[in-house]
């Protein structure tokens, strides 16, 4: 393949155990390029990496670039690389043609010969280059300025990939990504483990919850867990809130009683009316300070001075005060304590779950807790591999997770 253009590139790590080599194969395979195995060095012992390098052939630059961009998520760099190209954004809210997307990987960029870490590793973003602070950042499209200078094409970017642990790990014996069929203790354990270490490490949890948790009565259980530290941080949407109020100011949620699990006549109206009497009050922490709402999930978010963020959606009714309705807003926020978080429970929400798995670095400790399997496959299929999936009624789980933590 002599006249085609091609680039030569390297890769480290646990190549077979981790699957990249075939990934990395596929991939340019798919995208009818071609290689050629210049070297494979595998490791002798099972902590020893392994090494390869590979020349990638493209038919001509274009699509050479379109194939290394592909390969540079599974940790590929050339082996002679070069500085990331730079171009500044011409408009606010626009990146510049042909700038480089984001993985929630790991990312360094390459700026006057110095590798230099991506702050806040997030998808589907730009890299923002600050050239006087040697720095950069990742972006999200809606916060790009004029002028500002964002990296474009494949070159002078590493990425390191999530690789396979070889040894016995804290959910490996979860290896399958959704689990229904396995022992729900010895999960609720293992999740406990990670929150104490979370919390150890001073570092945030945050969960992300639906209304599911208070119509199963759970809402007092995750509060436990706020009064505890284990949870530094709640998002959800308006109708988690309402609910929480509804079950506090009349024993019920969605007119469902809390305690006999029977409908109660007029029921249907208790969420309306408990958005209506905070409106009224002027917020939710008017509401705690009047002592018109004296207890449950919202209550304890007020008491503890835990942060929360409560993002709107088409059909809230009301919605509650404190709900930002601005969509983007409501990102840039949640966004902010994204970027500190160690783990994060997802907790019978698909829309807020999927939004929130979107903004992590794949390195955050994810577990997502839905009866249905297909919310887990989803939040996987939008590139939130790391995510484990417990199929369990959330009401259960989030007692047992409070038991075990606070018992
Ligand atoms: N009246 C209102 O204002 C109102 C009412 C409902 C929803 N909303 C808003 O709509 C948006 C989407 O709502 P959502 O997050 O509830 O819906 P969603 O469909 O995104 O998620 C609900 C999830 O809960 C799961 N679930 C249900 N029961 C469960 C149980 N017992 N155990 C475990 N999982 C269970 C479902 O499988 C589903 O995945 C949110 O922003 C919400 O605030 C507003």
């Amino acid at each position: 393949m002599p006249d085609l253009p091609y680039e030569d590139v390297e890769i480290e790590g646990h190549l077979i155990d981790s699957l990249m080599m075939p990934h990395i194969m596929d991939q340019v395979m798919d995208l009818d390029g071609e290689f050629e195995m210049l070297k494979f060095e595998v490791g002798r012992m099972k902590d020893d990496p392994s090494h390869a390098m590979m020349r990638i052939f493209g038919r001509d630059a274009t699509h050479l670039d379109e194939i290394m961009t592909a390969i540079t998520e599974f940790g590929v760099v050339a082996v002679k690389p070069q500085d990331a190209v730079l171009r500044a954004a011409d408009m606010d809210g626009v990146f510049p043609e042909r700038f480089y997307s984001t993985t929630n990987l790991t990312t360094f960029v390459r700026i006057g010969g110095e590798w230099i870490r991506v702050g806040h590793p997030e998808m589907d973003c730009g890299i923002r280059v600050d050239p006087e602070e040697v720095s950069a950042e990742t972006v999200a499209m809606s916060d790009v300025q004029a002028g500002d200078l964002f990296v474009t094409g494949h070159k002078g970017i590493r990425v390191l990939p999530l690789e396979r642990p070889r040894e016995s790990q804290p959910f490996e014996f979860m290896a399958s990504a959704v689990s229904s069929e396995k022992p729900k203790a010895q999960i609720v354990h293992e999740v406990a483990h990670i929150l104490r270490q979370v919390k150890e490490e001073g570092r945030l949890t945050i969960a992300v919850v639906g209304p599911a948790v208070v119509h199963t009565g759970a809402a007092p259980q995750l509060a436990r867990l706020i009064e505890a530290g284990y949870v530094g941080c709640v998002f959800g949407g308006n109708a988690v809130a309402t609910h929480d109020i509804e079950s506090n100011l009349y024993g019920t949620s969605l007119g469902i009683n809390l305690t006999s699990g029977s409908p109660v006549p007029g029921g249907h109206e208790h969420h309306l009316r408990a958005i209506n009497t905070i409106r009224r009050a002027g917020s939710i922490r008017a509401a705690v300070d009047q002592g018109i709402l004296t207890g449950g999930l919202m209550y304890t978010l007020m008491q503890t001075d835990t942060p929360y963020v409560l993002a709107g959606s088409i059909r809230d009714d009301g919605p509650m005060p404190e709900v930002i309705t601005d969509v983007m807003q409501a990102q840039r926020e949640m966004r902010h304590y994204a970027q500190q978080a160690g783990a994060c429970l997802m907790l019978s929400t698909m829309l807020h779950s999927i939004a929130v798995g979107n903004m992590l670095p794949a390195s955050v400790r994810t577990v997502c807790a839905d009866i249905n399997p297909a919310v887990v496959t989803k939040l996987a299929d939008r590139g939130s591999f790391q995510a484990i999936g417990i199929v369990t009624d959330v009401g259960l789980f989030v007692e047992q997770l409070a038991d075990e933590l606070t018992r």
